[in-house]
This record gives C-alpha cells, sequence and structure tokens, in this order.
C-alpha cells in the first residue's frame, strides 16, 4: 500500500511533538508551579536532586484521549494542544495553500513552540515557499491581571505558572532540533499589548491564539483580526477551558458583528473561518462547510 510522505511526516511530527507516540506520561517532581506546601517540599527536593544530575520521575499510565484531546499536560512535549487541534492545525494550513488564500501563519501565546514548529514543517512539505510563520510570545508567561482593565481576568492566577514561561533561546533551540529553524520563523517577543499592532504583518492566513486569559485573547483578536484575509482562519485554543478567554471571543465578535460559525475542535479549542465575501453574498454554501468535511 502506498502511503503518502507529507502525510506520515505529518503524523510522525504531531506524535513527536506531543510526545504520543512515545506514549510518555512521566510526571517530573517539582516541575510544576509551587502552588501548594506539598509542591514546595517537591521543589526543593528535586532542587537539591539536580545538583547531583539526578530527576525524580513518577510513572504514571498513558492516557491516549487525555493526548488526543491535549487535556493533559506533557512534561516533556513541545506542544501541549494535543493531536485534534493538531489535526485542525494541520487542515487549516492545507486548505488556505491549496486555496492560495493569501498571508502568513501566527501563533499568539507559543510557550515551547510544538505548533510553530508544526506549522512551519507543513509550509515546507506543501511546497510553500513565501509565508513567515510568526511566533508572538512574552517568552516569559502570562501577565499579571490588570483587573481595572479588564474585570473578566480578577483573581487570574496564571502569571503564577512558572512552568508557563519558556525564553526564547529555548524555543529557538526546539526548532533547531526539528532542523526546523530559518529566516520564514519570525519572532515577536513581549507582551501582545507592546508587540501585535505594531508587528510588521501585512496579512494573515491563520491567527492561532493560544493566550488563556482575557486581555491577551481579547489583545490578539483587536491587533489581528483585521488583518486575517478572508478565507483566513482564526483558531481560538482555551475557548472551552478558559471562561475568560470565551468571553473575550464573544465580546469581540459582538463588537464586530461578526457571525462566521464557530466550530468546536475537540470540546476544548475552537476555529472559525472568515467567510469569503463573494461567497457571504451570493448566499451559496458557506466557505466554512467547506473545511468542515
Ligand atoms: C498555554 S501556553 C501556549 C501553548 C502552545 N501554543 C503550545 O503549542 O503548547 C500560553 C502562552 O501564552 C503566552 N502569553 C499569554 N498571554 C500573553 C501576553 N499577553 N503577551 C505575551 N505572551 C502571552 C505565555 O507566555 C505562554 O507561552
Amino acid at each position: 500500500m502506498h502511503r503518502d510522505p507529507t502525510q506520515l511526516y505529518a503524523d510522525l511530527l504531531k506524535g513527536c511533538l506531543t510526545r504520543a507516540l512515545f506514549e510518555d506520561n512521566d510526571h517530573i517532581v517539582g516541575w510544576n508551579a509551587p502552588l501548594t506546601t506539598r509542591h514546595r517540599i517537591a521543589r526543593v527536593v528535586s532542587k537539591a536532586l539536580w545538583t547531583q544530575r539526578l530527576q525524580l520521575v513518577r510513572r504514571r499510565p498513558y492516557e491516549s484521549d487525555a493526548r488526543a484531546g491535549g487535556r493533559d499536560w506533557p512534561e516533556r512535549a513541545e506542544t501541549m494542544i494535543g493531536l485534534r487541534r493538531l489535526d485542525n492545525l494541520e487542515r487549516c494550513i492545507r486548505t488556505v495553500v491549496d486555496e492560495r488564500v493569501p498571508g502568513d501563519l501566527l501563533e499568539a501565546g507559543v510557550w515551547r513552540g510544538g505548533a510553530v514548529i508544526f506549522m512551519r514543517a507543513m509550509l515546507e512539505v506543501l511546497g510553500d515557499e513565501d509565508r513567515i510563520v510568526w511566533a508572538a510570545d512574552s517568552f516569559k508567561g502570562l501577565p499579571k491581571p490588570d483587573e481595572s482593565k479588564y474585570p473578566v481576568d480578577r483573581g487570574d492566577r496564571h502569571h503564577q505558572r512558572e512552568e508557563l514561561a519558556v525564553d526564547l533561546h529555548t524555543v529557538k533551540r526546539n526548532l533547531r532540533r526539528y532542523g526546523l529553524l530559518d529566516e520564514r520563523v519570525r519572532f515577536l517577543p513581549g507582551w501582545f499589548s507592546d508587540t501585535l499592532e505594531s508587528a510588521p504583518i501585512e496579512r494573515l492566513a491563520i491567527a492561532r491564539l493560544d493566550c488563556d486569559m482575557y486581555s491577551s485573547t481579547i489583545e490578539a483578536l483587536d491587533a489581528l483580526y483585521p488583518r486575517v484575509s478572508d478565507g483566513g482562519f482564526v483558531i481560538v485554543d482555551d475557548y472551552f477551558a478558559v471562561a475568560g478567554c470565551q468571553e473575550a471571543v464573544l465580546d469581540y465578535r459582538r463588537r464586530n458583528a461578526i457571525e462566521d460559525q464557530i466550530c468546536d475542535i475537540d470540546g476544548m479549542g475552537v476555529y472559525w473561518r472568515k467567510v469569503i465575501r463573494s461567497v457571504r453574498n451570493t448566499g451559496r454554501g458557506s466557505a466554512q462547510s467547506r473545511v468542515n468535511r
């Protein structure tokens, strides 16, 4: 049986980037942010061990459903978004390349860079020679909630999660390990409020938002949505996972009278396609239905 090498590579990458291929579900003791006393003790012990180049690891059974749905938090993987959201990203990339939807690809909230690695790889294997992959992140975790400006974020504790702070050097190293660090991956380091509006991006075919908070999501939409091409995709990773993220999306869509259908990916993430204007006006089948097949 002949297997399409492009698909084989895409599937192999997804398996590696999520560690699904290795069925790796180890818990590295002391890795999580020290939110409780137990965590704090574990952190001290693990730091002491680390000086001897030792690591304390709890072996946990691998749960394929959780990894497919991006519901666990793999400790060694380059992405936490799971296989189904990577499948969705693959379908979106194939669609914009096949249909020549103009614009670059961007992820706002890259963590260890797994989805960015996947975007760059897909452009390469699909023979796209022009598009840039933009990676926007503070590279130091999430901002403290600005409660006066964004009351929805009151009490948000994402900024305390040290494990969400991955520096630029590490992300570049991850890209290089996969052989995909080149001039077509560009970085926008800093808070979205400082970087996105002025970013030298003309048009986007895919804007993938994965930034958890109301503030980060609305700032990304404000700065990027006007640059998304007709026929392009907006993907929101945390829509069903974080109430503030969903509220930001709904607020933005209401304010801008966006009616393009929101599609569930895996019970966590969603996407919508910016409907091509000529299709919108004719009242014929929507562009959305084409990608849902
Ligand atoms: C859940 S992680 C992203 C996961 C990643 N997309 C993946 O493939 O695993 C969220 C990321 O968003 C970034 N982030 C959130 N809000 C931000 C903001 N306002 N400005 C810059 N970076 C932000 C954090 O630094 C973190 O790397």
